[in-house]
């Protein structure tokens, strides 16, 4: 999705704004651009494709051949008289997700009004851009691109009073739908104006000036305290401060949040992937988010008790995710009823806004998110707090609008994650649902006694058995992605937690390696999809939840019999199939976090064989804040 970075201060600008743009780009994207604020103009300088598209466009605007590259780039914080940059100097980038209008070098932010005098980035959607569109050309304004950012840059334009913020606060409430926006004004080099409006905007000072992105990862390397914009929010930027304005133009003072840990710089460490590194980070992901949850013997969810007061009140639970979030979200649903006795569903956040639910204050929606800016979940998740639902957020990132924003939060404790393709804050999303369902069992009396002991005995193996797990599977797993990376189709079943783990393992081949895969509740192939099996069509069943392993075997022989290639993730001996692979015996409830290591290194293989970007598919973005 797309990633916003400003900085006013008195290094150079360009150098500042791309290594902001870099620690971005696992958000996803498809052109990038930067804007210099020189002397009574901006200076716009955008690629459509990877960031060293722009650093290229960047050398050509401003080198003759065999110039110097990084004396190239300070060159662009110069004034035009080739001094040596102002007192302070500003600019903006961004990286551009493509929503309206194709990812071209013109549909690339930064935009630019006709007259020059505003240029701005923006994350988020303006849903009534072509209705401005329209009063733009009534008005004289001609629009040049397809994007619904630009009529913002031309409207500011269009109203302009000579003082920015005045401007902004005629324009913005002329606008439908999201917007994190950071804003140079061409008569004031050295200032950035910003507003925000469902997509999330950070600021930052440091010691040489002060810093704007769309989230913590770009503003780490300059500081640990963070202003978070909220909704309505304006702000005023120079090298020596930060100003934030209500929407009435009243002067706001905010306190900082202090990051709890520097998220360094993310390194593959030797990896040839970070979705490999990650992966192997999984154990200690999942060991670090039980640990507070287990402690003196759990579970205690310590601040998010306040989630569960009453919980002989709480009659109903309802998960609500997008994507892995969602299949977290429905493991949460098996171990939740099992060990509590509470129903409980698992929506799509993007389908929930839609539905009449009814839910109230004995409903415990729990929204899970990776990175807490998910507009999806995050729009679910206010609609919930109207109908006065008690929220809890299982997120992974500290400070993210849906933290922000829950009436409680499980972090989950997964560090960093850069690859789009979730793999170890999944886990940990999973290990924080069975210490939640096992506290919320505890507190309705329906857990306790051996089958408490037991099942927190599994909880804390677990990390330990899923280091073996990862190293155990990758031989066969590089096996069985030989065979299927060829194909163009493949399909995964399960029942009950293992549908869960067939859906998250259908999401990462196709998310990665771009193979048509669909997951199936193994008891529904036959109502239908079956038609589709072909010779050789693989067919991955995930067997490890007791109780229902011999009907999947039914269906496994059902696909055989049709020509399917069956490929059995199990820890049942007794299971067999053509290629199969023996995971170690767990707890019943617990399978869903076994099958899941194989299976994201099925993907990663398939998707290396196929010579696929694994750490930045094609079209996809690591935190989607668009509706
Ligand atoms: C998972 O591999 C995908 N990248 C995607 O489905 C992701 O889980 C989904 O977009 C939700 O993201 P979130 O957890 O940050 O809310």
């Amino acid at each position: 999705m797309c990633g916003i970075i400003g900085y006013a201060g008195t290094k150079p600008v360009a150098p500042i704004l791309l290594e902001g743009l870099e620690r971005l780009e696992y958000r996803g994207y498809d052109s990038a651009g930067i804007a210099l604020a020189a002397e009574n103009t901006v200076v716009r300088t955008r690629a459509a494709g990877r960031l060293a598209n722009l650093r290229a466009a960047l050398e050509k605007s401003v080198a003759g051949p065999g110039a110097n590259h990084s004396e190239s780039l300070r060159q662009q914080t110069r004034g035009s008289s080739g001094g040596l940059a102002a007192p302070q100097a500003a600019g903006v980038g961004h990286t551009r997700w493509a929503t309206h209008g194709a990812p071209t070098e013109q549909n690339a932010h930064p935009h630019q009004s006709n007259g020059g005098k505003y240029t701005l980035v923006h994350n988020g959607i303006i849903e009534n851009y072509q209705a401005l569109r329209t009063f733009l050309a009534k008005n004289g304004t001609e629009c040049r691109t397809e994007t619904d950012t630009e009529v913002i840059a031309q409207l500011l334009e269009f109203y302009d009073t000579g003082n920015p913020l005045e401007t902004l606060r005629r324009v913005l409430p002329q606008l439908e739908g999201s917007y994190a926006l950071a804003v140079l004004y061409y008569a004031q080099p050295g200032i950035i104006y910003a507003a925000k409006r469902k997509s999330p905007l950070l600021a930052a000072q440091s010691h040489h000036g002060t810093l704007l992105a769309s989230d913590a990862a770009a503003l780490l390397p300059l500081s640990r305290a963070h202003y978070r914009l909220e909704d309505g929010d304006l702000a005023v930027l120079t090298r020596h401060s930060i100003r934030f304005f209500d929407g009435e133009g009243q002067e706001q003072i905010k306190t900082p949040q202090v990051m709890s840990r520097h998220i360094s710089a993310a390194e593959k460490k030797g990896y040839e992937h970070f979705m490999r590194k990650e992966m192997a980070e999984q154990p200690e992901a999942v060991r670090l988010t039980l640990e507070p949850l287990l402690r003196q013997g759990g579970p205690h969810l310590g601040s998010a008790e306040e989630a569960l007061r009453g919980a002989d009140r709480i009659d109903r639970v309802l998960f609500l995710g997008c994507g892995s979030a969602w299949h977290a979200g429905m493991c949460g649903c098996v171990v939740i009823e099992e060990l509590a006795g509470v129903p409980a569903a698992a929506a799509l956040a993007s389908e929930f806004r839609s539905q009449v639910v009814t839910i109230n204050q004995n409903t415990l929606v729990i929204v899970v998110s990776q990175s807490g800016e998910t507009a999806d979940t995050l729009m679910a998740l206010r609609q919930a707090k109207a109908a006065g639902a008690r929220t809890l957020g299982i997120i992974n990132v500290e400070g993210s609008s849906i933290a922000e924003e829950s009436g409680s939060v499980i972090f989950t404790r997964a560090g960093l994650e850069v690859a789009v393709a979730t793999t170890k804050a999944y886990s940990a999303q999973l290990a924080a649902v069975y210490a939640l369902a096992a506290r919320l069992g505890q507190l309705r009396g329906t857990l306790g006694g051996g089958k408490m002991r037991a099942f927190l005995h599994a909880l804390a193996a677990l990390p330990g058995l899923l280091e073996e797990t990862l190293a155990a599977s990758e031989e066969e797993m590089l096996r069985w992605a030989e065979e299927i990376a060829p194909k163009e189709h493949a399909y995964f079943l399960g029942r009950n937690l293992d549908w869960a783990a067939a859906l998250e393992g259908s999401l990462k081949l196709k998310e990665i390696s771009y193979i048509h895969a669909e997951a199936y509740a193994a008891g529904e192939l036959k109502h239908g999809t079956i038609s589709l099996i072909e010779q050789g069509t693989p067919v991955v069943s995930v067997c490890m939840r007791p109780g229902v392993v011999a009907k999947t075997m039914s269906n496994n022989e059902e696909v055989r019999a049709r020509g399917a290639a069956v490929y059995c993730l199990t820890n049942d001996p007794s299971v067999t199939a053509r290629r199969r692979f023996l995971l170690p015996a767990c707890h019943p409830l617990l399978g869903v976090s076994f099958a899941a290591v194989p299976l994201q290194l099925l993907a990663y293989h398939c998707a290396r064989l196929r010579g696929c970007d694994i750490d930045k598919p094609r079209s996809l973005a690591k935190s989607v804040t668009v509706e």
